[in-house]
């Protein structure tokens, strides 16, 4: 098996078989072979769970598990999982858990628990004619799905909404039939997915028996990912007296000012609302992957959140009212607590259980209170002393590493650049120099 040309069954090939042929596109196959080995489970049966996830897998990528203490979130105290590469995302997350902590930590509000989902289509007829039948078939499309909800239904879901949405003005001819679905604990991609295409399947049937078939085209049928009712409020507050701890000499009033000039920095620019919003999706993401849960679905409908006036704008608000500091994030969020990853994967079984087994919207307020937390340390730390400091001490372990430092090397390293700004060329010619100075260390 050589690189070059179409590849044509990849899937079907055997493990082994895969890895070979991918190996011929490597410089060099010999590392190729043995990094993916190396990161096969010790277990067989484990490791078949996890090629059993998606195809063509070969091997694993191990991403950083980390804990988040303190986390106080509407009352209850949790230790928070994340799964995150970033190494300032914990400790940022982690420092304004411990600060919060002792202030009430963090509320949060769940909006509401509905889900979208739309059959899009082409009508090549008057707009009344569509909407008569529109009509006519609402009631059928609740009965077309019941044999797929009953499930749903047992857990306080199914389908709550149908409606019919003229679109012709965006696009000639564009309708959608768009459906509201409730999916209790599960995020319920499949069961949204499953649903509209049930329906569709019965509006072309109908169609038909009404004659209208050459006039209606369904192009397809889909849930959306923007679940713009289907948000979490989550905020902090305290006096602003308290703000003077988290940065030694700053003047309470002082710190909670320039942080409202921050937020509307990030309210105005762009280029800060992206960054910003970047910040809250890295405690964000990093709870949703721990807890097997689909982050890009959240990221999505975030930016899309963020952009609902025809602007992007940062995520975050803040109040200064009388002697109050009041910082906080509404984000559309959809999880689930039940199928999907969040039972198939050991893992993020066992994040549920460190959350104490939440339901769905427990699990939502969890999940804002990392992103939050991540964007309050962040701004803290831009509007006090920047976050090169702690990112690059945090970065010094990377650059070890990748170094191949020893355990004494890196002792010495941590110890000599507490004092100095870490660099990659500075610690490359730290470790140089120590090396030339004690060369059998
Ligand atoms: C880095 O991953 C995230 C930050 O840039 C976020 C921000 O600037 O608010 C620190």
């Amino acid at each position: 098996m050589t690189s070059g040309g179409l590849i044509s069954g990849f899937s079907g090939f055997s493990r082994e078989d895969k890895i070979k042929l991918a190996a011929s596109f490597t410089g060099n196959p010999e590392l190729f072979i043995r990094e993916l080995r190396d990161h096969w489970h010790h277990d067989h049966l484990r490791q078949k769970q996890y090629e059993s996830l998606t195809e063509n897998v070969v091997s694993n990528f191990f991403l950083p598990y980390s804990l988040v203490p303190n986390f106080k979130i509407n009352g209850k105290d949790y230790i928070v999982p994340m799964v995150t590469e970033e190494s300032s995302v914990v400790t940022a997350c982690a420092s304004a858990a411990k600060f919060w902590w002792p202030l009430g930590g963090f509320y949060t509000r769940i909006e509401e628990m509905e889900k979208p989902g739309h059959i899009h289509f082409i009508w090549k007829g008057g707009p009344r004619e569509i909407s008569e039948f529109f009509t006519w078939i609402e009631p059928g499309l609740f009965d077309a799905v019941k044999p797929v909800t009953g499930k749903m239904s047992k857990r306080g879901g199914g389908v709550s909404r149908i409606q019919l949405n003229d679109c012709s003005a965006t696009l000639p001819g564009y309708y959608q039939v768009e459906v509201s679905f409730q999916t209790a604990d599960a995020m319920g991609a499949n069961f949204i997915n499953t649903c509209l295409e049930i329906m569709a399947g019965y509006i072309l049937q109908q169609a038909d028996q009404k004659g209208l078939s050459d006039r209606l085209e369904i192009i397809m049928s889909v849930l959306s990912n923007f679940t713009q009712h289907c948000k979490v409020k989550c905020s902090v507050s305290c006096r602003i007296h308290e703000l003077s701890k988290l940065h030694s000499g700053a003047d309470g009033l002082a710190f909670a000012r320039k942080f409202e000039t921050s937020v509307m920095i990030a309210r105005h620019s762009l280029h800060r609302a992206v960054t910003n919003n970047k910040g809250i999706y890295n405690g964000i993401d990093g709870v949703l992957i721990a807890t097997g849960n689909d982050f890009r679905a959240a990221e999505a409908a975030g930016h899309a959140w963020a952009a609902k006036d025809g602007v992007y704008r940062g995520l975050t608000e803040v109040e200064l009212d009388g002697n109050y500091f009041t910082c906080g994030i509404e984000i559309p969020l959809s999880v689930g607590v039940v199928g999907g990853l969040t039972s198939l994967h050991p893992m993020a079984r066992i994040s549920l259980m460190l959350l104490n087994n939440p339901d769905a919207a427990g699990l939502m307020a969890v999940v804002a209170a990392a992103g939050l937390a991540n964007n309050f340390s962040a701004i803290r730390a831009l509007i006090t002393g920047g976050i090169q400091k702690g990112h690059m001490q945090l970065h010094l372990a990377n650059l070890l590493s990748q170094l191949g430092a020893t355990d004494r090397e890196k002792e010495r390293a941590i110890e000599y650049f507490k004092q100095k700004t870490v660099t990659h060329t500075g610690v490359e010619e730290f470790i140089d120099r120590i090396r030339k100075e004690n060369p059998e260390d």
